[in-house]
C-alpha cells in the first residue's frame, strides 16, 4: 500500500503533518477476520448495538449517519444491509414479550438496549413487507422507555441504570444516537424535538461528567461510581456525540440546529484534544488516560482514533491526525494473525486487562469503526 506522502505527491497537493507517520491500511482479509470474531462474541445488548453500527459504517456507508442524507431510501437494492436486517429481525421477532419496552434485555442498563434501536429503525424504514409494524412498535417502545419510564436526575439527564439514578459516559454512545436517528426519520416538529432531546442529553452528561482537563469521569451518582477518566468512557462519549452531530447535520432539520452542531463539535474536540496529550510513544492510550500507573488499552485507543479521523474529515482540521496515525499503526500491530485485538481492557471490570485468551467484543467493533473512519478520511 502507498504511504500518505506518496498519495499527496500523486494528487499533486501539499499535505503537512506535524509528525508524519507512515500508515498502511489493514488488509481486507484481516478486517474480515476481525469481523467474524466480533460476530461470534457479541452477546450483550451494547455489544450488539455497537457491532451493528460498525457493520453499517464499514459495509453500508451510505446508510450510516456519516454517509447519505436522512431519512434513508425506503427501498434498498436486494442484499443491501442484509446482515443488519437479518440480525434485527432475529432480535425483534424473538422478543419474549412484544409489549416489553426495551428492545432486548439490558442487564440493568437503561441505555444499552437502545443502541440496537438505530438498526431497528433502519429495518422498519426499509422493510420489504410494508404491512409489518413490529419493528416500528419495537423502536417506539424503546423510545417510550427512555423518555417516559427511565429514572432521571433532577436536571433531566436520563439515568444509565434502571435501579438507581447513575450517569455513565457509555450512555452517550448508546441512547442519544438512537433518539436523534428516530427524530431525523420522523421529521417535522416532533422530529426536531427529538433531535433537541438527543443534544440536551449530551449536554447534561457533559455537565455531570466533564473535568476541567476536558476528560470525562466514567460513572457518577449512586452506588459504584468510577471517577477515573476511563479511556473507553471518553471514547464512547466523543463517538456518541459525533453520531448525534452527524445525524443532525444529515437530517432535513440541520439548518434549525446550527448552534447545537457547533457545541457538539467543540465538545468532541475537547475530549479528543485532552486524550491525545496522554498518548504514549508507541501510539497507545492508557486505560485510565491520565494515570501513569494504569495500563495500555487498545480498545479506547482505537475508538478515539476513529473519532479523530472522522472529525478531520468533517472539519478539515488535521491537527490530531498524526496522533490517530500512530494509534492506527499500534492497533494494526495489536491485531493477531487470527483477527483478535490484543491488549484490551476487560470491558466488564473497566480496570483490569482482558485475561489471556479472552477478548473484547467492543474492542473488535472499534477496530472496524477505526477502519471505516480511516478509509473515509483517506477518500476525502
Ligand atoms: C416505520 O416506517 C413507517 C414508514 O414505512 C413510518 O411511517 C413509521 O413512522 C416508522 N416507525 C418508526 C417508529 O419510525
Ligand atoms: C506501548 O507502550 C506502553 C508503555 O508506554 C506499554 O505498556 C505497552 O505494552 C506498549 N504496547 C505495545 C503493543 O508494545
Amino acid at each position: 500500500m502507498v504511504q500518505y506522502a506518496a498519495i499527496a505527491t500523486l494528487l499533486g497537493c501539499t499535505v503537512v503533518y506535524a509528525a508524519p507517520t507512515s500508515v498502511t491500511s489493514f488488509s481486507d482479509a484481516a478486517i474480515t477476520k476481525v469481523k467474524s470474531n466480533l460476530l461470534q462474541i457479541a452477546t450483550h445488548s451494547w455489544e450488539i448495538g455497537t457491532a451493528m453500527e460498525a457493520l453499517t459504517e464499514l459495509e453500508w456507508p451510505s446508510l450510516s449517519v456519516f454517509g447519505g442524507s436522512l431519512p434513508p431510501p425506503v427501498t434498498l437494492a436486494p442484499g443491501t444491509a442484509s446482515d443488519i436486517i437479518s440480525w434485527t429481525t432475529k432480535i425483534v421477532k424473538a422478543k419474549p414479550n412484544p409489549n416489553a419496552l426495551p428492545i432486548i434485555d439490558g442487564d440493568g442498563a437503561v441505555g444499552d438496549p437502545a443502541s440496537i434501536g438505530v438498526a431497528v429503525e433502519l429495518t422498519n424504514w426499509t422493510r420489504a413487507d410494508r404491512g409489518d409494524h413490529e419493528f416500528s412498535t419495537a423502536a417506539g417502545h424503546q423510545l417510550t422507555y427512555l423518555l417516559d419510564v427511565a429514572p432521571r436526575t433532577s436536571d433531566g439527564a436520563i439515568s444509565h441504570r434502571s435501579d438507581q439514578v447513575q450517569l455513565w459516559a457509555d450512555f452517550v454512545y448508546m441512547a442519544p444516537p438512537f433518539i436523534a436517528y428516530f427524530g431525523a426519520l420522523k421529521g417535522g416538529s416532533g422530529g426536531l424535538s427529538l433531535l433537541q432531546i438527543a443534544y440536551q442529553q449530551c449536554k447534561l452528561y457533559r455537565q455531570h461528567l466533564r473535568d476541567p482537563s476536558g476528560l470525562w469521569k466514567h460513572i457518577v451518582l449512586g452506588n459504584g461510581q468510577d471517577l477515573h477518566h476511563w479511556g473507553t468512557g471518553n471514547a464512547w462519549a466523543a463517538a456518541g456525540m459525533l453520531r448525534v452531530l452527524q445525524t443532525i447535520s444529515h437530517s432535513k432539520l440541520s439548518s434549525k440546529m446550527k448552534t447545537e452542531q457547533a457545541d457538539l463539535k467543540s465538545w468532541i474536540n475537547e475530549i479528543v484534544s485532552a486524550s491525545w496529550q496522554y498518548q504514549h510513544a508507541n501510539g497507545t492510550l492508557f486505560n485510565y488516560i491520565d494515570e501513569s500507573s494504569s495500563f495500555a488499552d487498545t480498545s479506547s485507543t482505537a475508538l478515539l482514533a476513529a473519532v479523530t479521523y472522522r472529525m478531520a474529515t468533517l472539519t478539515g482540521d488535521t491537527g490530531h491526525v498524526s496522533a490517530s496515525d500512530k494509534a492506527y499503526n499500534l492497533i494494526k500491530a495489536s491485531v493477531d494473525s487470527n483477527g483478535w485485538l490484543r491488549n484490551t481492557v476487560d470491558p466488564e471490570t473497566f480496570n483490569t486487562p482482558s485475561l489471556a485468551g479472552s477478548h473484547s467484543p467492543e474492542g473488535q467493533a472499534f477496530v472496524l469503526l477505526l477502519q471505516a473512519a480511516y478509509r473515509d478520511f483517506k477518500a476525502s
